[in-house]
């Protein structure tokens, strides 16, 4: 595993090379999608940076975990060729440019987390520039977030083939995410019904199609749980716009506090 600290050593390669931009703290979910890109490309690069501008005022970054050393460990046992570590100075130090991805970002985390779809954005277009990554890998737990970056990847004409790799969850069901090593044991318990009842809805929508009784069911099942819903809607996968009817295709998002821990979740119907 090389350690990549000025994207200027990066040389163009003479083969694929597979991307896989993260924020660090990596769980086997992360490794998924390093393993995918292995075997789909010749070399494999990681990032690992914790991008302030797309966390809210009143968010995790201080305390977003910072495991750097395991991160190199895991990233290296599962063969990645090279880790870049860029640092907050060289990333934003002039930065007065953003992207911002109209209209798939409005809803949903756009309407949560204000600003955080500019802040992905922004920071994936620059390493897609820094990083010359002929692929790059993303999971669709973060499911808006992967079709702000479709969009933006053919919107702006970035020269690179995207891959969008299924959620890789805990054996009860929870989505491996960095931020599940906040969940107290009670909360971590309890966690795993969201994706029971996301999967429940689905099985709703087969006998009525009708969208909002569904939901006000759901949400009535994750509260008396202790969730605190912030979403949950059925959506066109690629605009992200809601549905009042069930259509093959379609996808179910949530976000929902369980004490003090924000998940999201998502299934494709
Ligand atoms: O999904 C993430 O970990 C981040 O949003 C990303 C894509 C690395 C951008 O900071």
């Amino acid at each position: 595993l090389r350690i990549v600290r000025d994207f200027r050593e990066f040389e163009r390669p003479a083969g694929t090379l597979g991307f896989v931009p993260t924020m660090g703290a990596l769980h086997e979910g992360h490794l998924e999608l390093m393993r995918r890109a292995k075997s789909a490309c010749d070399e494999v690069a990681i990032s690992i940076f914790v991008n302030p501008t797309q966390f809210g005022p009143n968010e995790d970054f201080s305390k977003y975990p910072r495991t750097e050393e395991r991160d190199l460990e895991l990233a290296e046992s599962v063969g990645v060729d090279f880790a870049y570590l860029p640092n907050v100075e060289s990333m934003y130090a002039r930065t007065t440019t953003r992207i911002e991805v109209d209209g798939v970002s409005a809803r949903w985390e756009g309407e949560f987390r204000p600003g955080h779809f500019t802040g992905v954005a922004t920071v994936v277009g620059k390493l897609f520039h820094r990083v010359p990554a002929t692929d790059a890998f993303f999971g669709k737990k973060d499911f808006q977030q992967c079709a702000v970056i479709r969009r933006m990847v053919d919107d702006l004409d970035f020269p690179i083939r995207l891959h969008w790799i299924d959620t890789y969850r805990e054996s009860d069901g929870l989505a491996m995410s960095s931020r599940n090593r906040y969940l107290s044991p009670k909360d971590r318990a309890i966690s795993p019904h969201l994706y029971r009842i996301l999967n429940k809805c689905v099985e709703m929508f087969l006998r009525n199609p009708e969208v909002y009784p569904v939901i006000a069911e759901a949400v009535s099942e994750l509260s008396g749980y202790g969730f605190r819903v912030q979403y949950l809607a059925l959506v066109d996968s690629e605009s992200l716009d809601p549905l009042t009817h069930y259509e093959p295709g379609a996808t179910l998002i949530v976000a929902a506090f369980i004490g003090n821990t924000r998940l999201i979740d998502n299934i494709t119907v």
